[in-house]
């Protein structure tokens, strides 16, 4: 070994004790006959110091040729500091340093390697191996790696197996679109990177493997978003001979484990269930942030027919009480009728009721509402002093969505999102399967494979948008962290699923035949679920992107920015895939 210490781990009770370190330096204070050297590796800081007086002067001299991130070689002896950080620590400590070899030069690094750099984001992608080197980037990583160990701990101890599925695979249809990679050997064919391993741990099933998980990556050609990486990790799972509350127990579990053993968060002993019904009832989303109240209120019968056309006329009246509120001035509401106007969340205007200290009320639709009116309005809110009730209307599902879009930037805006509060819960009986007005064909909510509730399977031929899934999902702080369902298992079943969805029998058999065929040889019935693990640990480490949590991420547009990927590839290698580009 070149050292006999990390940077990290020398204390007062090493006094004396001759040692040899080994790191990166990140920084050197020279006041005239006293060096100093922080010393820098994985697991702290140690400083150095050469006294002028008493140090061999070639070592001397050799101190004053390093430069910010060379890596050094460094020997000396313990001893205590006479200044003390107790920000680190190694605080109490320095390395009287006897010998100093260079390992090896560095060029000045385009940023500081600290916690507050000076580097942008772009800067920071680009030398992501600087970057890393920061303790407050790596210790993202360290915590992911702890989520990992620990979820492979408690799948192991509850009997699961971790099996390998292939990644040159065939597509599964989820949703996004598939990156395909074209094959040398078969000629104009193509595999695709999983979206997930879906069809892999049924086939699992099948083969009697009944308790599969594996933290696998994911590919998924979609937009990209804080939460949404093309290449991505889930745990994932898979049952035999279990029900939807099989699966939510042992995730439950997970779940549970990982936040007391990861940030010592102790969580309720079992989570929440919600209706998705009443998810996007009270609060237009399937992933509701539940740190805070606000529900939505139907306001149809308490305000129409008072000859204000906009409500009048409107599908749907949705109302949230912003709790606290009322202090907001006549600009700050003209400024969030204005957010509520931009093209992103699409609503027409914004109407409040303010509930003045004094308990007048105070609206922006008083030419219409007497205050006998806003009263009425205000109670079914149960509204005291101080609140603010804000209004929205329109076509049904936009207004849901708008005011899910309001009532999270209102929670946002009164401090309710705290990162250190978690609010968990399980969404379940999602609808199995959503229209698709512009391809005038119904869509899997969730995936094909999902299986209708008994209780509506009477409906999948008489009103099929009303037939529920055995699907669930996990939420926490407003984040879809997982999600899952019973399976169909039943090959007729599932041909008729595949035919709802606007397959041919041709086009089925093509697909996924060899899932159909499975399901000949006795399938068992069988459910599972995926968390997105790379969210978990955002969560678990209070942040809402999961690019920090990625040791090497992509930007918005998909983009390596370090190694500079994806790139052209050479015509030799375009030929032996046989393809023709369209774009030169
Ligand atoms: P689903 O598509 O819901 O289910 O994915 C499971 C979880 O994976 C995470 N996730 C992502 N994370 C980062 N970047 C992405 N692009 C991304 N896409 C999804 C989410 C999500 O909840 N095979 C099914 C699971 C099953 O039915 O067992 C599946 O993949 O946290």
């Amino acid at each position: 070994m070149l050292r006999s210490h990390t940077c990290g781990e020398l204390r007062l009770s090493d006094i004396n004790k001759p040692v040899q370190l080994c790191g990166w330096v990140q920084g050197i204070r020279d006041k005239g006959g006293l060096i100093w050297i922080d010393l820098r590796d994985r697991y702290g800081i140690t400083q150095l110091i050469l006294d002028e007086s008493r140090s061999a002067a070639e070592v001397v001299a050799k101190a004053r040729t390093l430069g910010r991130e060379f890596v050094i070689s460094a020997s000396g002896i313990v001893i205590e500091r006479s200044s003390k950080n107790p920000n680190i620590g190694t605080g109490e400590i320095e390395i009287d340093i006897q010998d100093i070899q260079v390992l090896n030069s560095s060029k000045v690094p385009p940023f500081l390697i600290q916690d507050e750099t000076d580097g942008g984001d772009d800067l920071r992608m680009k030398y992501r191996y600087l970057d890393l080197r920061r303790a407050s980037v790596r210790s993202k990583l360290e915590l992911r790696h702890k989520v990992a160990q620990q979820t492979r701990r408690y799948m192991d101890e509850a009997g699961f197996i971790e099996v390998e599925t292939p990644v040159l695979i065939k597509s599964t249809p989820e949703g996004a679109r598939d990156f395909v990679v074209p094959s040398r050997m078969n000629a104009g064919e193509f595999y695709a990177l999983p979206q997930s391993p879906q069809t892999f741990k049924q086939l699992l099933m099948v083969s009697g493997f009944d308790k599969y998980f594996q933290i696998v990556k994911c590919f998924r050609d979609e937009d990209l978003r804080a939460d949404r990486q093309p290449e991505f990790t889930q745990i994932d799972c898979e049952m035999s001979f279990v029900e939807q509350a099989d699966i939510i127990s042992v995730f439950t579990g997970l779940t549970k484990t990982l936040f007391k053993n990861i940030i010592g968060v102790e969580l309720p002993e079992t989570f929440r269930t919600m209706e998705y019904a009443d998810a996007m009832r009270l609060y237009g989303s399937d992933k509701p942030d539940l740190r805070f109240g606000m529900e939505f209120h139907e306001l149809n019968d308490l305000v129409r027919g008072k000859n204000f056309p906009v409500f009048d006329d409107a599908e749907m009246i949705i109302g949230i009480n912003a709790t606290g509120a009322a202090g907001y001035t006549r600009k700050q509401l003209d400024e969030l009728t204005e957010w509520v106007k931009r093209p992103q969340i699409g609503a027409k205007g914004l109407a409040y009721i303010r509930y003045n200290a004094d308990g007048t009320l105070k609206s922006s639709i008083d030419k219409f509402y007497s205050e006998a009116d806003l009263k009425a309005i205000a109670e079914a809110f149960n509204a005291q002093p101080n609140d603010l009730i804000l209004i929205l209307s329109g076509e049904e599902n936009k207004v849901r969505k708008q005011m899910n879009e309001l009532r999270l930037e209102m929670g946002e805006r009164l401090g309710l999102r705290s990162k250190d509060k978690f609010e968990v819960l399980w969404v379940v009986n999602f609808p199995l399967l959503e229209y698709g007005e512009e391809e005038q064909r119904w869509f899997a909510m969730h995936h094909p494979f999902t299986s209708p509730k008994p209780e509506d399977m009477a409906l999948i031929d008489t009103n099929p948008g009303a037939v529920r899934a055995n699907a669930y999902d996990l939420v926490i702080n407003g984040v879809e962290i997982g999600g899952g369902s019973i399976r169909i298992f039943d090959r007729t079943l599932q041909s008729r699923m595949f035919d709802l969805l606007g397959f041919t029998p041709e086009e089925a058999k093509a697909q996924f035949g060899f899932l159909m065929e499975a399901f000949e040889y006795g399938a068992p019935p069988h459910g599972g679920i995926a968390f997105g693990f790379d969210r978990l640990c955002a969560m678990l480490g209070g942040s809402d992107s999961i690019r920090d949590y990625i040791a090497f991420p992509k930007n918005n547009s998909g983009r390596d920015m370090m190694i500079d990927s994806p790139s052209a590839i050479n015509p030799k290698q375009l030929d032996e895939l046989h393809i023709g580009l369209k774009v030169k």
